[in-house]
């Protein structure tokens, strides 16, 4: 299989593990950009029920199918580890007992190789995805250019970071309360909707009028923080008053609504954040990322060049994490195996 690519970067080839929260998955990367394979075990049915993810039964999911996905990956890409230059793997955040069995995967599979073991940040991972391509495209993708605004938005964070090179971030902000895939899921719930909450309520408000009710957008102005505390309690307080009346939800308007607020907000503050630091370019990352409407707006825009992935880059993936791996590990990174998982960990 010929996988050159014209990156002028030390070659190198990565398998990524990930295994941070409810997707179970491995990858192998090419010089930090060219996808070689891409395997992703979803356990989204498992915790549909409980209406989120349960940590224990996710734990638990990983250790069955992680090593079937290690091997699943490998045999995409036609390799084995020998063709392998490092292991790069989510080091936090997330659940704890999920990231442990990813580690310690990563940790056999490394001690038997003897391949290089580099821990990576899922956020910065997150990040990376906007590096990936398939290697099977006639032309690489123009990279994006540095300096860059990021909008990191998740079920756990939601953050706008300058980045300035490779692996260097300054944070400018940051949720307050909930990131915003949190507030998708918890007002999903509160319109009966079904985990997850981003894709339920997107789906919901395609026969919506977003301007049905006028929710709060929480500017903060002076400063690059979120907050989607407020918004969530609007839809809270408008679910209870339609209950007391007895009249049935308008679950489209109301979704659809509550969506044109997030997205509002988002949106206006990235702009404002990337003129204000003179960036060259926008880039948006993590689950909520997924979302059309988002998706869309940031495009619609003509003031900068956008960096958001195709979809099955934006919820969690290996693809980011051997991505992200590979500039560590042309930076020299190389992590002992006693190396710990950190359930929280910020990225600057
Ligand atoms: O990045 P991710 O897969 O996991 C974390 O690292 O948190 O993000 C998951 C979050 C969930 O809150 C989910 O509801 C949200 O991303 N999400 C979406 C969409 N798809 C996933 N939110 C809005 N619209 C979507 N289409
Ligand atoms: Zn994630």
């Amino acid at each position: 299989m010929d996988t050159k690519t014209t990156s002028p970067l030390p070659p190198a080839r990565v398998l990524g593990i990930e295994s941070s929260c409810d997707e179970t998955a491995a990858a192998v990367i090419e010089n930090g950009r060219g996808l070689i394979s891409n395997t992703v075990a979803s356990q989204i049915d498992l915790h549909a029920k409980y209406g989120g993810v349960f940590p224990e039964v996710a734990s638990r999911q990983h250790i069955r199918t992680i090593y079937a996905i290690v091997d699943q990956a490998l045999q995409q890409a036609h390799m084995t580890l020998s063709d392998m230059d490092a292991i790069a793997v989510t080091r936090g955040p997330g659940l704890a007992g999920s990231l442990v069995v990813g580690m310690n995967t990563a940790k056999g599979l490394a001690l038997a190789s003897g391949l290089p073991l580099v821990g990576v940040n899922h956020l910065e991972g997150h990040i990376y995805s906007s590096w990936v391509y398939p290697i099977d495209v006639p032309k690489e993708p123009p990279a994006p250019e540095f300096p860059l605004m990021a909008l990191l938005v998740s079920g756990g964070h939601t953050e706008l970071n300058l980045i300035t090179d490779h692996l260097t971030y300054r944070r400018l902000g940051a949720t307050l309360d909930d990131a915003a895939g949190e507030a998708f899921d918890k007002v999903a719930r509160l319109l009966g909707l079904a985990y997850p909450g981003g894709p339920s309520i997107q789906k919901a408000s395609a026969e919506g009028n977003p301007q049905a009710f006028t929710f709060p957008r929480a500017r903060l102005e002076g400063t690059w923080d979120f907050s989607f505390s407020g918004l969530k309690t609007a839809v809270l307080r408008l679910v209870h008053q339609f209950e007391e009346k007895n009249q049935p939800l308008p679950v489209a308007d109301l979704a659809a609504s509550f969506q044109a607020a997030v997205v509002d907000v988002l949106v206006t503050k990235t702009i404002k954040a990337a003129e204000t630091f003179k960036v060259k370019e926008i880039l948006v990352a993590g689950g909520v990322s997924a979302n059309k409407v988002l998706r869309e707006t940031f495009l619609a825009q003509k003031g900068f060049q956008v960096h958001i992935h195709p979809l099955y880059l934006c919820t969690d993936n290996a693809a980011m994490i051997a991505a992200a791996g590979y500039y560590r590990f042309i930076k020299g990174q190389r992590d002992d195996l006693d190396l710990d998982v950190l359930p929280t960990w910020p990225l600057s």
